[in-house]
């Protein structure tokens, strides 16, 4: 949680000509929200510390929640086994399950393991920053474990974001370069639902040209991304970030039909108590 002592710890790497004393926050919540597992920044800094923080909190919820959701569904099928129904749950059994705490927790995303990371990148050219203070102040937060330091530019290491954590949930950049950054990184980013978060894109000085830059080149690439700018009206720079999230066409299915089956509810608990066992 961003708690006050996480907060007086991380102001110290608080920069003015950063300006992201408001867009940190709004990247933990976007990691919160989305659970993204691998994280990209590029300019690291505040921001830095509150991506490994969300990365730290979905840990606990995760493992929280898996024993929670595990509970429930032992329950659920003891309770499942005195009913005539052989193969499938009532809609009663299965909205009661649904609401148990954690309300409304998919199975499908606890079944496969939570180890996040973050890739952060920066190339030490800007003066202002407190880049440089980064890993100490994460080490001093217990926040270390979750980051991978890259003291480089992006665009010719894609390489450093080592395979196994493919595809990117969410890349940040509050660097430059966004274009070679974009053309680089796109088609690793997550297409079920991926983000791209470029910082200080729409400015009182007027746009980055990076904006008319990404239309165009989404629409040659079957917009494969909806895009959005968020803007801060009272600041005249450092106030704005557009995202991206990288959405795939596959055609919607009926995905929850196959969760009220008792088979399927039984091999999921099944597959839980195994992972719980070896964790
Ligand atoms: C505006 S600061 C980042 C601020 C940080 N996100 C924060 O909240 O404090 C920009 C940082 O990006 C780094 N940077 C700029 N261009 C870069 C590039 N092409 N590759 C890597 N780092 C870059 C600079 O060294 C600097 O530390």
């Amino acid at each position: 949680m961003v708690t006050r002592s996480f907060l007086t710890v991380a102001r110290k790497l608080q920069s003015p000509a950063a300006g992201t004393e408001l867009m940190a926050p709004l990247l933990y919540d976007f990691v919160r929200l989305t659970r993204a597992r691998t994280l990209l920044e590029v300019g690291v800094g505040y921001t830095t510390l509150f991506l490994l923080q969300a990365l730290a909190d979905n840990v606990a919820a995760f493992f929280h929640n898996r024993a929670g959701l595990a509970r429930k569904t032992r329950g659920l099928l003891d309770r499942a086994e005195k009913t005539r129904s052989r193969v499938a749950l009532s809609e009663e059994e299965f909205g009661r399950w649904m609401l148990d705490e954690p309300t409304y927790a998919d199975p499908r995303y606890y079944v496969s393991d939570y180890r996040p990371r973050l890739f952060a990148f920066d190339d030490f050219s800007s003066k202002t920053s407190s880049a440089i203070c980064v890993p100490a102040v994460a080490q001093q937060l217990g926040l270390a474990h979750l980051l991978q330091f890259v003291p480089a530019r992006p665009a010719p290491n894609a390489a450093r974001i080592l395979r196994r954590y493919l595809p990117i949930d969410i890349a940040f950049n509050d660097g430059s370069e966004y274009e070679s950054f974009l053309l680089t990184y796109s088609g690793l980013v997550n297409p079920a639902g991926g983000l791209l978060v470029l910082h200080n894109t729409v400015t009182a000085f007027g746009d980055n040209p990076i904006l008319p830059f990404l239309r165009s080149w989404n629409r040659h690439n079957d917009d494969q991304f909806e895009v959005m700018s968020i803007v801060e009206p009272h600041k005249l720079f450092q106030g704005s970030c557009t995202v991206l999230r990288r959405i795939c066409h596959a055609p919607a299915n009926n995905r929850v039909a196959s969760l009220k089956s008792k088979r399927w509810m039984t091999q999921m608990l099944a597959s839980l108590d195994k992972k719980r066992r070896r964790q």
